[in-house]
């Protein structure tokens, strides 16, 4: 069974009652039921934690060995934290972005993401949805591209 890591950045436990317009109106802990009802659906452990330091983003990623793959959501750490890039090009799990707002379409400040170039790809803005996707693309990515190939 694959095991992917989702780790949620910082405010992020704020989520139902902070910026609801551009966040959505539900909390965390419902999206994270969404992620593990959708995920359970395609036979895929995940693990889901979030943290509002990024030390303990790091942390996660440095221990994420026996995980076939990392969701994350850095939050305001995309934009600048130069540590969780680095962190994410020195390990070998393969680490998928996502974002629930469309970060090109506000401040400008958020449409540069430092994080994007280390990762297998970026899914912004379709609110809990965007996690959802990158979970899709994990299950792709083994169980379908495997049934595919010996057709
Ligand atoms: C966010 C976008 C970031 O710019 C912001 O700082 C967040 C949430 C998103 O999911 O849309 O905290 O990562």
């Amino acid at each position: 069974m694959q095991k992917i890591l989702v780790i949620h950045g910082p405010n992020l436990n704020l989520l139902g009652k902070r910026k609801t317009d551009i966040y959505g109106k539900f909390s965390l802990s419902a999206i994270n039921k969404s992620i593990e009802d959708f995920a359970e659906n395609k036979k895929i452990n995940v693990k889901i934690v979030q943290f509002n330091n990024e030390g303990d983003i790091i942390n996660a990623i440095h221990n994420a060995n026996g995980y076939s793959g990392i969701i994350i959501n850095p939050g305001a750490y995309t934009h600048y934290s130069l540590a969780i890039r680095d962190a994410i090009e020195g390990v070998d799990t393969p680490v998928v972005e996502v974002h629930l707002s469309n970060i090109y379409g506000r401040e400008t400040f958020r449409s540069k993401s430092v994080i994007a170039s280390v990762c297998v790809g970026q899914v912004t803005g379709f609110g809990w949805r965007s996690y959802l996707m990158a979970i899709e693309y994990f299950y792709e990515k083994e169980e379908v591209s495997e049934i595919q190939s010996t057709r």
